[in-house]
């Protein structure tokens, strides 16, 4: 029998070995041993954690076989890359176009005309073409600035250097996809677990060289900037994309009407699998840029455009045991640590089960053999039980009812909008008192969309709390760099580049510093409408004073859930000492008006009663894109009151009261244009 120890030392050995010899091949392209003894090395590293369940960063079982560089200039994109939002069934889509239909006011028979692209897995960059020739190659980085990878990109012979063409714009933004073939991908796949990874690794060498040895392909299917507007239609740009030398998928088509998306859907995933390369969905763009324009964006991805997914892949394996973590709300939920096994090219050895609701219907136990999905970049889940194969001893599994964390109470929150109890369990504790939910809103303070603190990731910010480095997250800002410097994987390189990217998250805009303190239910976008509404810090500050946050209802798409959840934020001292330390540490921006030359600048207006074709929510966009500004209720500071069908009396007459303009909507379509 192996022991532990002995077992321990050798995979240690094996790693370092696989470290080594996978730098060698990947980074230096210089393999030093046989790929038939790479593959042995790499076996043996799995069957030891199979056995003792051993884990290490650097094994093959974890993703890249080397660490990318880091040392990329970053670059803004002039138009932000954003991202789409899932659906994964016909109910989904049907969804999706209820809310675009509702929000362009157009009856329920309307049918949309659509550009259907297959979406490919790979890594998206954008290109700038300056008088027909490239310029510049960005990495979509955190949506906002990329990476300057113009000379990797440039390698790549899909990606033409220069465009002669009468109608190619001026200057342009192409965006597409680059990615690996799958035959291509079977001659590196010693070292990356799927061909994105391959083709992200190959993107981000240092040296151009190396990624030109590697076979990457580009396909073209959108624009960020442009400065020519005259286009109409995506499939009429897809076409023009070709004329100009770009490669499209041949898959894309025209489609109209949600039946013929979801044969369509069928069809090519049936196909997949014949394909080349890795595609896990189909993008449907509404095909008019007019529309497109109208329906705009909420915060990451816009409203005209959607990714139907592939059902996922799945696989049998067991559940080793269930652990409960706590997340930044408190909420608790159930994770299966399950035996490792590999679902469409990525291992997996965590399932989530949802909540406490999930495991009693499904009656899942430790131990019992489980199907688990995976689909695209959602957290795996288990769907099913094998009750064939449970064990005889087996033990209904109970759900705590303190907080595994801190030990104090949980409960399940009653909903007043659906009158039934969640089905998600809470710690009750608030601020900083429970140490899971403490480590997860130092997560969140440090995260992409809120400090974006650049190389402080999940994993660092744990292990500063546990030995002791932050509890709060100003602490972030008074670290003791001495003790880190000296901590194992720490060198002077790492330490400096910690302290430039904490530098540089001191200047913060106020929504994301509103956001980043992960107060519940203020989200990205409400943080946006309280910043606009706050202005500054200050009057932030100042919603100590609970009677202030009452004015907040005043804000169109601020209600009283979540006027409750900043009347618990504010009320807790920890929460006060956060802030205002905060504040002494950051440069915190305030709310900049966009379209200051608006012709509706820093007009106030509110709605009361229906209007006619055109939805509510396109009117607020309407009058905020042109500078002006919606509330909810009628105060002092509003300048119109726009009367549609069937108003409320009592408002129109509060506002004759104070003196304020009240106009209908032909007024109002004439005000803007
Ligand atoms: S359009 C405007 N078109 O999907 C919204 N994206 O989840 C996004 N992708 O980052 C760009 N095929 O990497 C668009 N035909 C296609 C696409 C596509 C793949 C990727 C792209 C993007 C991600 C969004």
């Amino acid at each position: 029998m192996l022991k532990i120890s002995k077992a321990k030392k050798e995979y240690k050995e094996k790693i370092k070995q696989y470290k080594r010899y996978s730098k060698k091949y990947f980074e230096d392209s210089a393999p030093i041993i046989s790929d038939q003894d790479f593959d042995l090395l790499k076996k043996e590293i799995l069957d030891l954690e199979k056995r003792f369940d051993f884990k290490d960063k650097n094994s093959p079982s974890k993703t890249l076989g080397f660490t990318p560089s880091k040392n990329f200039e970053k670059y803004p994109h002039r138009v932000k890359m954003l991202s789409l939002a899932n659906a994964f069934n016909e109910e989904d889509l049907i969804n999706f176009e209820k809310k675009i239909l509702n929000f362009l006011n157009l009856n329920r028979s309307f049918e949309f005309e659509y550009s259907a692209e297959p979406k490919i897995d790979g890594i998206s960059a954008s290109l700038t073409y300056n008088s027909g020739k490239l310029i510049r190659g960005l990495s979509r980085g955190n949506g906002e600035e990329g990476e300057d990878i113009t000379s990797n990109l440039k390698t790549i012979s899909d990606i033409p250097h220069y465009i002669e063409h009468k109608d190619f714009p001026n200057d342009i933004d192409i965006r597409g996809e680059v990615f690996i073939q799958n035959t291509d991908f079977e001659k590196m796949k010693d070292s990356f677990a799927n061909p994105r990874n391959a083709a992200s690794g190959s993107l981000r060498q240092k040296d151009p060289e190396k990624t030109s040895k590697i076979p990457l392909k580009f396909v073209a299917y959108t624009f960020g900037f442009s400065s020519d507007q005259s286009m109409d239609k995506q499939t009429n740009f897809l076409i023009k994309l070709k004329k100009w030398g770009f490669k499209t998928s041949e898959l894309n088509k025209k489609i109209t009407g949600i039946k013929n998306l979801l044969s369509n859907h069928q069809n090519i995933e049936k196909k997949r699998f014949e394909l080349n390369y890795d595609i896990d969905g189909i993008v449907y763009k509404i095909n008019d840029f007019t529309l497109q324009k109208r329906l705009g964006f909420v915060t990451n991805a816009p409203r005209w455009a959607i990714a139907h997914k592939f059902s996922a892949s799945n696989s049998v394996t067991e559940i080793l045991n269930i652990d409960i973590q706590v997340g930044r709300t408190g909420a608790l939920t159930p994770v299966a640590k399950v035996k490792p096994v590999n679902i469409g090219g990525v291992v997996v050895s965590n399932a989530t089960l949802h909540n406490e609701e999930e495991i009693s219907r499904k009656d899942i136990r430790i131990g019992d053999t489980v199907k688990i999905e995976r689909a695209g970049d959602v957290i795996p889940h288990v769907i099913s039980v094998d009750l064939s194969k449970r064990k005889k001893n087996s033990k209904k599994f109970i759900f705590p009812l303190n907080c595994p964390s801190c030990g104090s109470k949980t409960i399940k929150e009653y909903n007043s909008q659906t009158k039934k109890h969640d089905a998600v369990r809470r710690c009750t504790s608030e601020g900083f008192k429970c140490e899971k939910i403490s480590i997860e809103k130092i997560k969140h303070f440090v995260s992409k969309d809120a400090l974006n603190i650049d190389g402080f990731g999940k994993k660092i910010v744990q292990n500063f709390w546990e030995i002791g480095l932050i509890k709060l997250p100003h602490d972030i800002f008074s670290l003791n760099f001495d003790r880190i410097s000296k901590l194992d994987g720490w060198g002077s390189l790492s330490v400096n580049n910690l302290k430039k990217s904490i530098q540089k998250s001191k200047k913060i805009s106020l929504d994301k510093f509103i956001f980043s303190l992960g107060i519940r239910h203020i989200g990205q976008e409400n943080a946006k409408l309280l910043s606009e509404f706050l202005k500054k810090k200050e009057n932030f500050f100042r919603l100590k004073n609970q009677s202030y946050i009452e004015d907040l209802i005043n804000i169109d798409g601020i209600g009283d859930t979540q006027i409750n959840s900043l009347k618990m934020f504010f009320n807790e001292k920890v929460n006060l000492d956060v802030i205002s330390n905060l504040s002494k540490s950051l440069d915190i921006q305030s709310f900049k008006e966009k379209n200051s030359n608006g012709r509706l600048k820093g007009q106030v207006f509110m709605f009361t009663g229906k209007l006619n074709n055109i939805s509510r929510a396109e009117a607020k966009s309407l009058i905020e894109s042109n500078g002006g500004k919606i509330v909810s209720n009628v105060t002092k500071k509003l300048d119109y009151l726009v009367i549609g069908e069937k108003p409320t009396i009592k408002k129109v007459d509060l506002a004759k009261k104070n003196k304020i303009k009240v106009i209908n909507q032909k007024t109002l379509d004439e005000m803007l244009n």
